[in-house]
C-alpha cells in the first residue's frame, strides 16, 4: 500500500493541502497517509525547518505532498533557520533533479491571462526544468579584483550525465503528449548550453518518434508570449527554466492554478503548488485550493500509477471552473473550501 508524506508547512500551505487531501481521500484508493511538521511550523515545535523525523519520512514514502513553507517572522533569521531550508533540502535528500511544470489555461478562464485571450487558449505545455545543476549548485564566491573592485561569481556547469538524465525525463514527457520537445539553451554563446545541445541529440537517437527542436533562450522567452501554443515539451536547464516557467504561470493565468512535480530516478516526488505560503491570505479561507489538488493528480500519475484517478481530478477541477466556481485570486468569491467542495461534487 502507497505512503503518502503530507508536509502542509506554513501560512495558506495547511489550507490548501488539506484540501488535496479531502479529494485524495474521495477517490478511496486505500492509500495511507502520514503528516510531519516542515518549515517555520517544524522550526517553532523542533528547533529546525526540516527536523531528522521529517526527512525520514519524506524518503520512506513512495511520494511526498508538500504545501509551502516560509513565514514572515522568520525574515530576520540566519539563511540556514529559515523556513525556506526545509524545501531546498528535501530537493537535495531525495535527488529530486527534474521539475516538471505543467502550463495550461483551464476553460473559461482566458480573462485571468495576462495573453490575449487566443493567444491564451492555446497553451498547454510542460516545461522540464532541471533541478539540482547550473549556476545555483556550480562553485560561488565573493572576491576583490586586482584593480580592488568586489567581485562575485556563480559557475555555470552541467556534466553529460546531468544532461542525458534529465532529457530522458523531457522525451518520456513528450511521448505521453504531442511528441514535441523543444530544448531551450544559449548555445550561441555558452559551453554548457553546446554540451547540453550535443546531449540532447544524442539521446535523441532512443526517441525518434519525438520530434526535437532547439531554441536559443531569448527567443524562447519572446516566443512563450508572441505564440505559446507552438509549445508541446521544453526542456531546459535550472537557470532558465526557473525564469521561463514563472513567465509561462502568469501567461496560463492565476499562481493559485499551477501544480508542479519534482522527481527522480525512481519515479519518486516530490508535488507542491507553484505558490508560496501567501502570508497575506493566510487564516482567510481565500486561497484558491485547484495547484495544490493538481499537483495530487500529478503525484498520482506520477509516482503511484494511478492515471484514471489523474485524470478524473483533472476533469473535477475543469468541471468546477466551467461551472463558475471562482476563488478571489479568479475574481470570484468562493472560499477555499466552497472551492474544495465543488471538484468534491464533480467528482
Ligand atoms: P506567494 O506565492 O506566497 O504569494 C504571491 C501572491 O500570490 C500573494 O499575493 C498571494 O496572496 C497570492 N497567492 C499565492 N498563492 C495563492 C493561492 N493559492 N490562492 C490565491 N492567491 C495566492 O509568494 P511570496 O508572497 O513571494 O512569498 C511568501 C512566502 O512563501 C515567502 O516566505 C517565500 O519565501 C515563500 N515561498 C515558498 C515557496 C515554496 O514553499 N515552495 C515558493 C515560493 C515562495
Ligand atoms: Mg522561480
Amino acid at each position: 500500500m502507497a505512503l503518502i508524506a503530507i508536509l502542509p508547512g506554513d501560512g495558506i500551505g495547511p489550507e490548501v493541502v488539506a484540501a488535496a487531501r479531502q479529494v485524495l481521500d474521495a477517490l478511496d484508493l486505500g492509500l495511507t497517509f502520514e503528516e510531519a511538521p516542515v518549515g517555520g511550523a517544524a522550526y517553532r515545535a523542533h528547533g529546525h525547518p526540516l527536523p531528522p523525523a521529517t526527512l525520514d519520512l519524506a524518503k520512506r514514502a513512495d511520494a511526498v505532498l508538500f504545501g509551502a513553507v516560509g513565514d514572515p517572522e522568520f525574515d530576520n533569521v540566519a539563511r540556514e533557520h529559515r523556513p525556506e531550508q526545509a524545501i531546498l533540502g528535501l530537493r537535495k535528500e531525495l535527488g529530486l533533479f527534474a521539475n516538471l511544470r505543467p502550463a495550461k489555461l483551464f476553460a473559461g478562464l482566458e480573462d485571468a491571462s495576462a495573453l490575449r485571450p487566443e493567444v491564451a487558449a492555446a497553451i498547454d505545455m510542460v516545461i522540464v526544468r532541471e533541478l539540482t545543476g547550473d549556476v545555483y549548485f556550480g562553485e560561488k564566491g565573493r572576491g576583490t579584483t586586482a584593480d580592488g573592485l568586489r567581485e562575485g561569481h556563480d559557475l555555470m556547469r552541467y556534466d553529460e550525465a546531468e544532461v542525458a538524465r534529465i532529457a530522458r525525463v523531457a522525451f518520456e514527457t513528450a511521448r505521453t503528449r504531442n511528441h514535441r520537445l523543444c530544448s531551450v539553451d544559449k548555445a550561441n554563446v555558452l559551453e554548457t548550453s553546446q554540451l547540453w545541445r550535443d546531449v540532447v541529440i544524442e539521446v535523441s537517437a532512443d526517441y525518434p518518434d519525438v520530434a526535437l527542436t532547439h531554441m536559443y533562450v531569448d527567443n524562447a522567452a519572446m516566443q512563450l508570449v508572441r505564440n505559446p501554443g507552438q509549445f508541446d515539451v521544453i526542456v531546459t536547464g535550472n537557470l532558465f527554466g526557473d525564469i521561463l516557467s514563472d513567465q509561462a504561470s502568469m501567461c496560463a493565468g492565476s499562481i493559485g492554478m499551477l501544480p508542479s512535480a519534482a522527481i527522480n530516478q525512481d519515479r519518486k516526488g516530490l508535488y507542491e503548488p507553484i505558490h508560496g505560503s501567501a502570508p497575506d491570505i493566510a487564516g482567510q479561507g481565500k486561497a484558491n485550493p485547484l495547484a495544490t489538488i493538481l499537483s495530487a493528480a500529478m503525484m498520482l500519475r506520477h509516482s503511484l500509477g494511478e492515471a484514471d484517478a489523474a485524470d478524473r481530478i483533472e476533469a473535477a477541477v475543469t468541471a468546477a471552473l466551467v461551472a463558475g466556481h471562482r476563488t478571489p485570486d479568479l475574481g470570484g468569491t468562493a472560499t477555499t473550501q466552497d472551492m474544495t467542495n465543488a471538484v468534491l461534487a464533480a467528482l
